[in-house]
């Protein structure tokens, strides 16, 4: 059948060994110098999961910010359902490895041989442990490189504390730049940690422990007794104050941003509130957030317990919530229950984009939701047109790439509207029930696309099969682009069709930009409007506006986004003074990339732009360098 596209067999990938140590002691066992590595069904994992399988893990770690490491070790305490099977591989980039320990039954330590894989580019390198009989635990001692993936280490300069400051990005596949682990969705365990930091910072995790203030020991300590994939690995050390917004929910985030962060956020416990309305309880104790410096290359990162987000969200009027609530929803989709693999992103993100819009909906209306829908189908329906067939599909086939190309509008925006869909087929009432069942089903556990697909055939289609088929479920997972169906889903807001109306008579002549009814818009109808005005502007018009609205000046950075790439396509000198600025600030990849992009493919940005990219490189995230470099074809 057609949608079986995932092998069944398990990957075998040749590594070759290289690496050795020098002076090892006696092994239990010597892995020959060249064998094959069994991989589960990630392949983007060394970790032979089916045999062996981390099962809780110890972190003792050191933050020494004047050489950019974390050093110090971690112990994995192991399930082994195969006994007999006498090796551990691991994944790592970038680690030095000083030191591989056994811990026998008897809590004496057995040192153990070990041997780097080959170096395989992104994947890194599978480190290979000897694993006597009988053996639960292993002790790794280590220190990360400065240029750590998943790290980002800021200066005292590059904060607006004056103080340096440390965050991790784990997902996708970058814990292993930070942590020798099993680095796949598929295996879950539960974690504590010691971390010690300069003693003017906090450190804090995606875990409970969190303090309240900062102690001046600078040392923290950290459990996490719900079972976690690697990717939700989370630290952070800076200096960080909190607030809060409700008995179980508050910000952290450094002083300057404190306040206007409290006050952003202040509807944090409520929408807690309704997402366990809707899905069931939420089941990891706390929720907080933390601000983070604007170099964080994402929106926002749901860290168990603690989601990570932009300050670039932050808009004085709470406009930008929804990516609050997106990562709030991951509480359920993602983190209860999980991917197991990269192909299977849209479980995560697309059940997420739908639950994030439900979410809104209780908050604010169906109106904003309606807004918030169609610039989704609108961006959808672009990226359709434009990427290749294979990536026009909710699963897709990414074993040959990085995982990071998983990361794209499809698994988010279609895969919200499949969701969408499935509600208009069987009603609200009926779907909200599958979905607290969903959730509620496979809590803690890592699934994929065929696991759902069995569990929605049992439980919904079963149920209601005059109104929809697993052929049609198959189309939405398996085919490319929207099904014909969809249609009946399409988001439509009378908000946005007065914005068309107006923008159509501006011009035409018809009204003057002062005619223009934009007081009562929205910032979601402010982005429709300079959305739908993409190359029609010219530098004249766009100081205009300017004088009218203001719009170079603005504070709200999805609008300042949208004329940034205008000032790019009339080469607007005001707008090109806020975008270099904007550059060395920010590096959200959402902006960033676009705008890098849009210049090298003007006819006059892409040497400026190369000038401005080299000056705001130390600034930046290494995933923010590697996406503005792709988009500069340097
Ligand atoms: N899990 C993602 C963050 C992420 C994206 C990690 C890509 C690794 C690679 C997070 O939940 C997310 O989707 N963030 C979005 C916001 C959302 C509202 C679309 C973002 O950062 O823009
Ligand atoms: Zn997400």
């Amino acid at each position: 059948m057609s949608f079986l596209i995932r092998s069944t067999a398990l990957l075998s990938l040749a590594v070759l060994l290289v690496g050795c140590q020098p002076d090892g002691p006696p092994a239990a066992l010597t892995p020959a110098p060249e064998f094959q590595v069994q991989t589960g069904s990630d392949p983007h994992s060394f970790a032979e999961y089916e045999q062996v399988r981390v099962r809780h893990l110890r972190l003792d770690l050191d933050a020494d910010f004047s050489a950019r490491t974390l050093s110090g070790h971690v112990l994995l305490e192991l399930d082994r359902p195969e006994p007999g099977f006498q090796r551990l591989v691991l994944d790592t980039r970038d680690l030095d490895i000083r030191d591989v320990n056994a811990i026998q039954p008897d809590g004496q330590y057995l040192p153990v041989s070990w041997r780097f894989g080959a170096d395989q580019g992104h994947l890194g390198r599978p480190l290979v442990i000897a694993l006597p009989a009988g053996i639960e635990e292993v002790r790794i001692d280590y220190t990360t490189s400065p240029e750590a993936f998943g790290l980002q280490w800021l200066d005292a300069q590059q904060t607006s504390s004056g103080k340096p400051f440390l965050f991790s990005q784990s997902q996708p596949h970058y814990a292993r730049t930070w942590v020798p682990l099993q680095d796949t969705p598929a295996v879950r365990y539960t974690f504590d940690a010691t971390i010690r930091g300069p003693r003017d910072l906090m450190v804090v995790m995606g875990a409970d422990g969190n303090e309240l203030a900062r102690n001046d020991t600078g040392e923290y300590q950290f459990t996490m007794p719900q079972a976690i994939p690697s990717y939700l690995m989370a630290i952070a050390i800076g200096d960080l104050e909190f607030a809060e917004t409700g008995p179980r929910t508050g910000v952290y985030a450094e002083p300057d941003w404190i306040e206007a962060a409290a006050e952003e956020f202040d509807v944090l416990e409520d929408m807690v509130e309704i997402g366990e309305d809707l899905y069931g309880p939420y089941r990891w104790g706390r929720y907080d957030l933390l601000v983070l410096p604007p170099s964080f290359p994402f929106g926002g990162m749901e860290n168990p317990r603690l989601s990570y987000l932009t300050p670039t969200i932050i808009a004085g009027d709470g406009s930008l919530l929804a990516l609050v609530a997106h990562e709030l929803a991951h509480s359920w989709s993602g983190n209860l229950v999980t991917n197991a693999a990269w192909r299977d992103l849209w479980l995560n993100e697309g059940f997420t984009v739908y639950f994030e819009a439900r979410i809104m909906e209780a908050l604010y209306g169906p109106e904003i939701r309606n807004q918030l829908a169609k610039l989704s189908w609108d961006g959808l329906k672009e990226t359709l047109e434009t990427v290749d067939e294979r990536d026009r599909q909710l699963v897709r086939d990414l074993s040959d790439r990085d995982p990071e190309q998983a990361f794209m509008p499809v698994p988010y925006d279609m895969g919200g509207f499949f969701m969408d869909w499935l509600e208009d087929r069987v009603g609200r009432e009926a779907f909200d029930a599958f979905l607290r069942e969903y959730f509620d089903h496979f809590a803690f556990e890592s699934i994929d696309s065929e696991d759902f697909r069995a569990y929605i055939e049992q439980h919904l289609v079963a149920e209601y099969p005059d109104r929809l088929s697993m052929a049609e479920i198959d189309q939405w997972l398996y085919e490319p682009g929207m099904p014909a169906s969809a249609e009946a889903i399409e988001p439509v807001s009378d908000a946005f069709e007065r914005v068309d109306a107006a923008r159509r008579e501006w011009q035409a002549g018809e009204r003057s930009l002062a005619e223009l009814p934009t007081d009562d818009w929205s910032v979601h109808q402010w982005r429709h409007f300079l959305s739908g005005l993409a190359d029609t502007l010219d530098a004249e018009t766009m100081a205009r506006m300017d004088e009218q609205f203001g719009l170079v000046e603005q504070t709200n950075y999805e609008i300042l986004y949208l004329w940034l790439m205008r000032s790019i396509e009339a080469e607007y000198e005001p707008g090109i003074e806020r975008l270099e600025r904007f550059l060395l600030e920010v590096g959200r990849n959402k902006f960033t990339r676009p705008l890098y992009a849009a210049l090298a493919e003007s006819n006059w940005g892409r040497d400026w732009a190369i000038k401005v990219y080299q000056r705001a490189r130390p600034g930046y995230h290494p995933l923010t360098r590697q996406a503005s470099e792709r988009a500069l074809g340097l």
